[in-house]
C-alpha cells in the first residue's frame, strides 16, 4: 500500500470517502486502562514523551483496540518550550507547569540552537511507529501553534484567562512578536525534522485562539499559522496539513481562505451548516463531536455523530471530537462511535 492510497490522505487530497476516515484527539489517554499501566512504567508524563519504547507502546494502544485510521504521534505541545530551554514539569493531577518567561530577556535567552537534540527521543518514537504501524494507517505528527504555546510559556500553567499573555501583546507588540517569531521557526523546523522522522500528516493545535478579537487573532494566530505552514510546504510540499483553531467562530473562515492548510478541524461550536457551506467548500474539514458525549454514550452519542454524518459526510470528512477525549470518556462508548461511523451509508 502506498501512502495516497491511505483514506486520511486520500480525504486530504480532497476525495470524499463513504464511510469517512476516523481518529480521536487524545485518543492516547487516560479513558484507556492500558495507557493507565504503561504511564505508570514512567517517572512522569515528560519522561513517557521522551522515552520512545514507551510514546510508541502509548500511540498504539487506541490503534489495536479500535483500527483508527490514523494513530498521533504520542507526545506533549509542551516538549517544545522545554526544547527552546524553559523549565518545563507536570504535576500529577494540576497539568503543566513552566517557569514562566517575565521580560524581554527571558525571551532573548530561549536558546533554539539545541532543538533538534533535545526533541530526538520525538523523531525516535516516529521511526518506531513507522515500523510498527499497520500499513493502512496514518502517522500524524503534530506540534502546538506558536499564541497557544506562548500563552503557557508567559502563565506558566493553564489560564483562565490568559490576561498576562494577552497585556503583554497588547502593550509590548513587538517585544510579544519576537516570542512569537521564535515559536513560527522553531516549530516549522520542529515539525519539518517530523515529516523526515516519517510523520505522513502534520496537525497544528492552537487550543485556545478563541480568547482574540478579530485583528489579533489574525496577527497572532493567522499569520503564524499560514507562515508555519509555508514553511513546512516549502520543504514537503506534499504533506497534507491540517489546522485547529479551536474558538475562532467566524474567523475558521479566513482560515480556510488564508492560511494555506489542506484541513481544519471544528470545534464543538462551529455550526455544521455553516462549516459545509463556508468551510468545506475550501477545505477538508474535521471534528466538531462534543468528546462529552463520549462519557454518556447511548441515545446522545448517536444522535451526535448522526448529524455530523449527515451534513458533513457527503463532502471530505475526516471524523473526530471537538476537543481532546477526556478522562472519564467510556471506551465501550469510541467502541459504539467507531461502530457507527464505520457502518454509515448516506440516507439509509
Ligand atoms: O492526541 C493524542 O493522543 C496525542 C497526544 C497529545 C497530548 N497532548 C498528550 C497528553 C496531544 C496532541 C496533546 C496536545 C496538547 N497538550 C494541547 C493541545 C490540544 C488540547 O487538548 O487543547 C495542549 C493545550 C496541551 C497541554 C497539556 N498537556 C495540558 C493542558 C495537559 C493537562 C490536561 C490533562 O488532561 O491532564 C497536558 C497533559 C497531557 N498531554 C496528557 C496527555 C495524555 C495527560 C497527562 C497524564 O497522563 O497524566
Amino acid at each position: 500500500m502506498t501512502p495516497t492510497d491511505k483514506k486520511l490522505i486520500q480525504t486530504l487530497k480532497g476525495e470524499t470517502l463513504t464511510p469517512p476516515p476516523i481518529w480521536l484527539m487524545r485518543q492516547a489517554g487516560r479513558y484507556l486502562p492500558e495507557y493507565r499501566a504503561t504511564r505508570a512504567q514512567a517517572k512522569d508524563f515528560l519522561d513517557l514523551c521522551f522515552t520512545p519504547e514507551l510514546a510508541v507502546e502509548v500511540s498504539l494502544q487506541p490503534i489495536r483496540r479500535y483500527g483508527f485510521d490514523a494513530a498521533i504521534l504520542f507526545s506533549d505541545i509542551l516538549v517544545l518550550p522545554h526544547a527552546l530551554g524553559q523549565r518545563v514539569w507536570f504535576e500529577e493531577g494540576a497539568g503543566p507547569r513552566l517557569e514562566p518567561l517575565r521580560d524581554a530577556g527571558d525571551i532573548a535567552r530561549l536558546s533554539p540552537g539545541g532543538l533538534h537534540d533535545k526533541l530526538a527521543p520525538v523523531y525516535e518514537t516516529l521511526r518506531g511507529l513507522g515500523r510498527e504501524l499497520p500499513q493502512e494507517t496514518t502517522l500524524i505528527g503534530f506540534a502546538g501553534a506558536p499564541w497557544t504555546v506562548a500563552s503557557y510559556m508567559i502563565e506558566g500553567q493553564t489560564s483562565r484567562d490568559f490576561a498576562t499573555a494577552k497585556t503583554w501583546a497588547y502593550r509590548a507588540p513587538e517585544e510579544f512578536a519576537q516570542l512569537i517569531d521564535i515559536l513560527v521557526a522553531s516549530t516549522s523546523d520542529y515539525l519539518i525534522a517530523q515529516v523526515e522522522a516519517g510523520a505522513e500528516v502534520l496537525q497544528l493545535f492552537d487550543s485556545w485562539a478563541g480568547v482574540w478579537p478579530e485583528a489579533a487573532l489574525r496577527r497572532w494566530c493567522l499569520e503564524p499559522a499560514a507562515e508555519i505552514v509555508r514553511r513546512v510546504k516549502a520543504a514537503h510540499p506534499e504533506v497534507p496539513v491540517i489546522l485547529f483553531p479551536r474558538g475562532a467562530g467566524l474567523l475558521y473562515e479566513a482560515f480556510a481562505a488564508e492560511a494555506g492548510a489542506e484541513g481544519l478541524s471544528l470545534d464543538t461550536t462551529v455550526p455544521l451548516a455553516w462549516a459545509r457551506k463556508w468551510l468545506q467548500s475550501r477545505v477538508v474539514v474535521q471534528g466538531n463531536l462534543d468528546p462529552l458525549l463520549l462519557v454518556t454514550g447511548g441515545a446522545a452519542l448517536e444522535a451526535g455523530v448522526s448529524k455530523i454524518l449527515e451534513t458533513l459526510g457527503t463532502g471530505p470528512l475526516i471524523f473526530n471530537l471537538g476537543h481532546g477525549i477526556t478522562p472519564q470518556a467510556l471506551p465501550e462508548h469510541v467502541e459504539q462511535l467507531v461502530a457507527q461511523v464505520r457502518g454509515w451509508q448516506p440516507g439509509a
